[in-house]
């Protein structure tokens, strides 16, 4: 190869790095113009439930989560791991909990209209509350008390939806439809 060859390969082979490098860096720029045009969308819709189904959040969404917390309350955690579990769970089901609350049952025919269902919501929300709070306090009486407050606002809500086909009532302790 010629002395003037080599040195065109070699400014060849830079530019296409040059090049490369700007593709590279261009990459996450593009990305984030993105995510911003997205985000932007998802305030104005972000109150919209994604799912209509009650019955789709309490089978997805509420009843693996109790399920699983009911097996943690059985008794006092014996490690980190266990108390994490807790908080995780009653964390998920109180905030579950209060969007229920903004939801309107959907059989459009309840007894005693639809007060017990923002009353029972909001029970939820706040007795699981109190349970997340007490497990980051590692106080396992008043974790066993939210416990059992929470399940009976659900249970009082499962009572008072019977046009839905009476949804299961709910053990906090021994056997159980969540078990
Ligand atoms: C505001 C009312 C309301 C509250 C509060 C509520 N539920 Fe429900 N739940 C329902 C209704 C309505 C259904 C029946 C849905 C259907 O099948 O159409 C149901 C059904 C269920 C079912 C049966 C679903 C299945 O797939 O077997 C489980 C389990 C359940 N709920 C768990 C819970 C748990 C756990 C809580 C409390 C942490 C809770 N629910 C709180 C209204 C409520």
């Amino acid at each position: 190869m010629t002395q003037i060859s080599t040195i065109a390969v070699v400014c060849a082979a830079g530019v296409l790095l040059f090049l490369a490098k700007i593709a590279v860096a261009d990459a996450p720029n593009k990305q984030t113009a993105e995510e911003n045009d997205d985000s932007s969308r998802l305030t104005t819709v972000q109150l919209e439930p994604i799912e209509e189904s009650i019955s789709a959040h309490m089978e997805h969404i509420f009843k693996p989560s109790y399920r699983r917390l009911k097996a943690l309350m059985q008794e006092e955690p014996g490690d980190v791991a266990g108390w994490k579990g807790i908080r995780a769970e009653a964390l998920l089901l109180a905030e579950n909990g209060g969007h229920l609350a903004a939801r309107r049952p959907s059989d459009g025919g309840i007894r005693d209209g639809v007060e017990y269902w923002r009353t029972n919501s909001g029970k939820v929300r706040n007795h699981g509350a109190d349970l997340y709070r007490a497990a980051k306090e590692k106080d396992f009486d008043t974790a066993t008390r939210s416990f059992r407050a929470m399940t009976n606002s659900c249970n009082a809500c499962h009572e008072a939806s019977v046009l839905f086909g009476s949804p299961p009532l709910l053990s906090p302790f021994g056997a159980g439809v969540t078990d």
